[in-house]
């Protein structure tokens, strides 16, 4: 099954992807993860980025449409849960293409809906293990009183340079302006299903859970 998870920063992606790749075998492709992957191990590419990422634009079509084509020609095994991308409709028609070149189809669009009031409260709360990338919210999910990781035991936490206010407003912006008319675009091709992204963690998986074994 390939999927894509759809919804605004903060809205849950990252957390329901990580369930179903230890659940469903399924493999994560977070365009988001990929370039901060670039940016710390220093590229080119990563250099290239760090700014815009950091302001809270969006980079190039071309540069994640490139990243996802490298990965779906990598990798076969198992369905791909597409995290963060598309966000433009010139990244959808370039998924929609990429599927069918190498013989796959998609299979749901899963969008989680929530409240902007929420996506702040939750992305300032927000940290993750710096040795395995575990999420954590400082109101939903704490760090595990003994300060270790409780996926692998790590003492370092992090939080990301564009979770701040600003930041986070030019995010939002760019999600209502250039990523949610997708919404729409997957609609009309009958691959919308719509969960509620404001449920605790485990709800919305149920709810993920359910969209999947229809
Ligand atoms: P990206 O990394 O994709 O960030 P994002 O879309 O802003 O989304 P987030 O990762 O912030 O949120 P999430 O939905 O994954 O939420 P999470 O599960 O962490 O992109 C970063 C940047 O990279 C972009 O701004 C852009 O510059 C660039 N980029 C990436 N892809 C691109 C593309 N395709 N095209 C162009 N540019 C691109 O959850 C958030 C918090 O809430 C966590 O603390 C979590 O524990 C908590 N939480 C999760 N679910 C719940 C719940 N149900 N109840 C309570 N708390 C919850
Ligand atoms: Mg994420």
């Amino acid at each position: 099954m390939n999927i894509i998870l759809l919804g605004p920063p903060g809205a849950g992606k990252g957390t329901q992807a990580r369930q179903l790749v230890e659940q469903r075998d399924m493999i994560q492709l977070s365009t988001g993860d990929m370039l901060r992957e670039a940016r710390t191990s220093g590229t080119e590419m990563g250099k290239l980025v760090a700014d815009v990422m950091d302001r809270g634009d969006l980079v190039t079509d071309e540069i994640v449409i490139g990243l996802i084509e490298e990965k779906l020609s990598g990798e076969k095994a198992g369905g791909f849960i597409f995290d963060g991308f598309p966000r433009t409709l010139a990244q959808a028609d370039a998924l929609g293409d990429l599927l069918k070149k190498a013989g796959q189809s998609l299979d749901a669009v899963i969008e989680m809906q929530v409240d902007d009031d929420a996506l702040v409260a939750r992305i300032i709360a927000r940290s993750t293990c710096g040795n395995c990338g575990e999420g954590y919210n400082d109101i939903a999910k704490p760090i595990p009183a003994d300060g270790k990781c409780s996926n692998c035991g790590g003492t370092e936490f992090k939080r990301r340079a564009d979770d701040n206010e600003e930041s986070l407003r030019t995010r939002l912006m760019e999600y209502y302006k250039k990523t949610s008319p997708l919404i729409g675009y997957y609609y009309a091709k009958g691959d919308l299903r719509t969960v509620d992204g404001l449920a605790a963690i485990d709800d919305v998986a149920a709810s993920i859970a359910s969209v999947l074994d229809q």
